[in-house]
């Protein structure tokens, strides 16, 4: 989507507020420069829970709520006065239900162009039995390695494993401009809501070309394919289990694989190396980015890389990402590739 308006307002606040990032790590450094004057919290205000974008899709009204209270305690404490719109907000916020169990957040790509990426989430980091119906913060500090590395995916073939509902693939197309990309994941309403994310965020580009919506009888694991400008763009329906299968089947070797967040359960490790090395070649290589929440774990992975002959290196982490989560834990940004 493109053109979030209205920029005499320092963007950073508007930008941790529209993705939802916790308040607790809220920073209002920016106001603390231009001041808390009835002008720029009307801005502020105009800019958050009264644009055009949060009517139309929400984030979550408990935060909205909680962002506003926040706000007008942080002027309460500057010695202004509070604009009376503030208070208008604040009461019909009150009186909305909060109980919603998806929502939606924004994620602004750059600061230049202001273009964002609308995601429908559930505001449960685990519901329906799945880790995929919201975004980690391994697939924001994805998205940014993967713009500031344009060049590794300039014109190339991506594969993105255990994609959950679309952030880092969206914003590699719409950065790194890939030959091809195909979104994975292997639960049934990651995929739908993906889908349903990527047709909001995509069709109304007019150099979008929607070429399939439905799996069809001959291609039962495609769950969507559409132009966007140069990017061929899949959804696919793949378990790490099946990956070698797939490969004689309905899969080809991509230049680069990448994922966010997956390495979480070690005693998928052996299975899920075994599978990614069938995807490795002499000439391509994988990019995880994996958030260091248990050392252990990061570590037992990295041996049993090892364990089937696959090398990595540790890449530079991305420049400040804004922090989606509560914990505060680092990302880890590991280049994957077979040993020579
Ligand atoms: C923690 S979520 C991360 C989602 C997304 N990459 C992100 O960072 O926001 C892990 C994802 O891996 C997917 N997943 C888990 N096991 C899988 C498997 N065996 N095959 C394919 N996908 C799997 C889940 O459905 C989920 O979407």
């Amino acid at each position: 989507m493109d053109s979030y308006a209205n920029q005499d307002l320092d963007i950073s606040l508007i930008k941790q507020f529209l993705c939802c990032a916790p308040l607790i790590k809220m920073d209002f450094t920016a106001l603390d420069y231009c001041g808390f004057s009835l002008d720029i919290q009307k801005q502020v205000l105009d800019n958050t829970i009264n644009n055009d974008l949060i009517k139309q899709y929400p984030i979550k009204t408990s935060y909205q709520k909680a962002f506003l209270k926040l706000f007008m305690q942080k002027i309460e404490d500057s010695g202004n006065e509070i604009h009376e719109d503030l208070y208008a907000a604040y009461c019909r916020l009150v009186s909305l239900s909060d109980e919603e169990s998806v929502h939606y957040r924004h994620f602004l790509i750059d600061n230049e162009t202001s273009r964002y990426i609308t995601l429908k989430e559930n505001i449960n980091l685990i519901s329906e039995g799945t880790t995929g119906l919201c975004s980690w913060q391994g697939a924001l500090a994805l998205s940014k390695w993967c713009a500031e590395n344009k060049e590794q995916f300039y014109r190339k073939n991506v594969l993105e494993l255990g994609c959950g509902i679309g952030l880092t693939g969206m914003s590699v197309i719409i950065t790194c401009s890939p030959k091809q990309y195909i979104f994975s994941d292997c639960h049934p309403m990651v995929l739908d809501v993906l889908c349903e994310n990527i047709k909001l965020n995509f069709l109304p580009n007019k150099r979008c070309e929607l070429l399939r919506i439905n799996a069809s009888e001959r291609t039962p694991k495609l769950k969507l394919q559409l132009k966007y400008e140069q990017s061929d763009v899949q959804v696919m329906d793949l378990k790490w289990e099946d990956i070698n299968k797939r490969l004689s089947e309905d899969l080809s070797q991509p230049d680069v694989i990448i994922a966010a967040d997956i390495l979480y359960e070690s005693s998928m490790f052996d299975l899920l190396i075994s599978e990614l090395k069938c995807l490795l070649t002499p000439s391509n290589y994988a990019i995880f980015a994996a958030t260091i929440r248990n050392e252990n774990t990061i570590s037992l992975f990295l041996k049993h890389l090892g364990n089937y002959n696959l090398a990595f290196e540790e890449c530079n982490s991305p420049k400040s990402t804004i922090s989606i989560q509560s914990i505060d834990a680092p990302v880890q940004i590991l280049k994957i590739f077979q040993k020579v």
